[in-house]
């Protein structure tokens, strides 16, 4: 397809705000997917997406559509709304030239509507605003056009207004994108490049690797090469989505596709890279690859210990198609083994874990987020922190933390109690503005510590879950931390460590303490619970000693009665975990971890 008669496009929304609903119909109306075989939320292909109703896998579409009598192929770039996953959907912004705003016209503005908008603005993508579910009988399309019309710069009237679940003002919708969006620029002639934004494993074909052209031309059976890593490869096939696989005999400039090269893991074919030719290729890669990098920490535990391998395996099969997911054997003495996961951020951590539990069948244990600590010594060594029980021991002269700028969106009537919110968590306000008389946004600097502990869940009950929150890592800062441990009859608990400020040093002692002593069963002797500082005891609680032993009840007659009891206390002791000369049954550590 000749550059002028292609449109390379992507919606980005908040959450819920009818991305999917939109897509699947623009895939009915131009013909891409009949009525019949339709099936809600076509682009969402795992089964977790489709019931979470979140896409976490960018997805490329060819689409034909006739205006003035002239053929467009359209390509429709899914982007992941989330947060998490911002990196993807700026690759996804790249290979577009132009970006459909969509914006619930019962909802307005929310913070990921401007998250998605500020990432299109910075990729110098047009916009198309668009107010989305205007058949809802809450709809205030006037209301809202205002407020989206004043946010990207255009009279309300531009402001265009669809259904995605009726199909109103679909077509119109993608009439406008063929006549405002523009053609992609790119050199026929010159050595070919094209961009990864996208990659995903399949259990048949390996590793599918969706790409925007840039330069040149690329066809099948050629050899090609990944720029970042210098690795070659003979491409097997290429081709176009529409909506199943087509292949074709090449790709040229501006165009979106697929390719394989029978790779078998995503790291081969990382999002964000330029292939070229083996033979006479680029030598300058497109800008911007970014290794995904893991922002928060923790340790996942199979339940029964026996399920070690089997956690294993299922580690390996889940990174096949998930670049960003990194993980190390970790040894805990009150939860055996298992692994140090990082992820790249809260929901990133939720997926994986819920897809274990659920498609590997393991019941699991993980250990409360953290975050990553550059941590100075005395003697100028640096140390890198992922665990807190990896915390070096000495003389601390600094330590830094992830510092995210955070944007907010609430009612006006929340703003006091957000603001008081983001204080306990040691945000500082960096700005506001209202949207509109009964909408503001607060951008807040805050410590990603404090957001990926409970940050969220407290912003919605404190706002009736109205306000919606967005953050990117900004960068870090030095801050007053120290490492707290919790102690039980002297030795430390190491999966119960956790780094906090200074300040909340007391309440977090004093709080495990509490909730470690209800879980604890009473020994023999008196056992002490303390949190520590160092060598500094800050919080302390005592389990009683029991009074009688198990056999005093038998008053000596019954043998038979004894050795079953005795039996039964051994059954008991597998499942025991030692800490010093305690006895702790691993559901009273599973129990204080899951408890909040
Ligand atoms: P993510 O993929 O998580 O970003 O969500 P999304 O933006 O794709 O939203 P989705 O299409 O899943 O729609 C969210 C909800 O809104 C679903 O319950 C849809 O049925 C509903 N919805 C979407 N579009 C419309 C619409 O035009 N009208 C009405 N009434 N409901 C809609």
């Amino acid at each position: 397809t000749p550059m002028e008669r292609i449109r390379n496009f992507c919606i980005i929304a908040h959450i819920d705000h009818g991305k999917s609903t939109l897509a699947d119909r623009m895939l009915q109306l131009t013909g891409v997917v009949d009525a019949r075989a339709m099936r809600a939320q076509y682009l969402d292909r795992m089964d977790i997406e489709r019931e979470r109703g979140i896409t976490v896998k960018s997805q490329a579409v060819r689409m034909p559509w006739q205006v003035d009598g002239v053929n467009y192929a359209l390509n429709m770039i899914d982007t992941p709304g989330h947060v998490d996953f911002t990196y993807e959907v700026s690759r996804s912004l790249a290979a577009c030239e132009g970006a459909i705003l969509l914006v619930d016209a019962a909802q307005g503005i929310e913070a990921q509507t401007l998250a998605n908008l500020y990432l299109a603005m910075e990729n110098d993508l047009p916009i198309i605003p668009v107010l989305n579910k205007i058949d809802l009988p809450a709809a205030d399309p006037e209301k809202y056009a205002a407020e989206l019309a004043q946010l990207v710069g255009v009279d309300p009237s531009e402001v265009l207004r669809v259904s995605g679940k009726t199909g109103a003002g679909v077509e119109e919708l993608l009439d406008h994108v063929v006549r405002t969006l523009p053609e992609p620029v790119g050199e026929i002639d010159a050595p070919c490049r094209a961009m990864i934004f996208d990659s995903v494993y399949d259990t048949y074909r390996g590793v599918v690797t969706y790409v925007r052209v840039i330069d040149g031309r690329m066809t099948p059976r050629e050899k090609i090469v990944m720029m970042s890593t210098g690795a070659q490869h003979e491409l097997l096939e290429i081709g176009v989505i529409s909506p199943e696989p087509i292949p074709t005999k090449g790709l040229g400039p501006g165009e979106v596709g697929y390719l394989i090269t029978g790779v078998k893991d995503v790291r081969q074919s990382k999002v964000g890279d330029t292939v070229t030719a083996a033979v006479r290729g680029a030598t300058e890669a497109l800008a911007g690859y970014a290794d995904p990098k893991p922002m928060v920490y923790s340790g996942l535990f199979p339940i029964d210990g026996s399920d070690y391998p089997i956690l294993r395996d299922a580690l390996d099969k889940l990174k096949l198609n998930d670049a960003a997911l990194n993980y190390e054997p970790e040894t805990s003495t009150a939860l055996g083994f298992g692994f140090r996961v990082g992820f790249l951020g809260l929901l990133h951590l939720e997926i994986v874990r819920e897809r274990l539990e659920r498609e590997f069948n393991l019941d699991l244990i993980s250990t409360a987020p953290s975050v990553v600590y550059q941590v100075t010594m005395e003697d100028g060594t640096e140390v890198e922190v992922m665990n807190p029980s990896d915390f070096p021991t000495g003389k601390v002269r600094e330590i830094r933390e992830p510092v995210s700028r955070g944007t907010i969106i609430v009612p006006s009537e929340f703003v006091g109690t957000v603001m008081e919110l983001c204080q306990t968590k040691r945000g500082s306000l960096q700005g506001m503005d209202y949207l509109s008389e009964e909408r503001v946004e607060l951008r807040y600097q805050l410590p990603l510590a404090e957001i990926v502990f409970d940050f969220f869940d407290q912003l919605k009950s404190r706002t009736k879950g109205y306000a919606s929150l967005d953050y990117d890592v900004s960068g870090e800062q030095a801050a007053d931390l120290v490492k707290v441990d919790m102690l039980l009859q002297g030795e430390p608990v190491d999966a119960f460590s956790a780094i906090v400020h200074r300040d909340k040093a007391y309440h977090y002692g004093v709080e495990m303490a509490g909730k470690l002593k209800n879980l604890i069963p009473r020994q023999q002797f008196e056992v002490p619970i303390q949190a520590a500082i160092g060598s500094r005891i800050i919080a302390r609680e005592n389990i009683r000693a029991l009074r009688k032993d198990v056999l005093s009840k038998c008053y000596g007659g019954d043998i038979s009665r004894k050795r079953k009891l005795l039996e039964k206390q051994k059954e008991g002791k597998k499942r025991m975990k030692n800490i010093g000369s305690v006895e702790v049954p691993q559901e009273a550590f599973i129990a204080a971890l899951s408890s909040d």
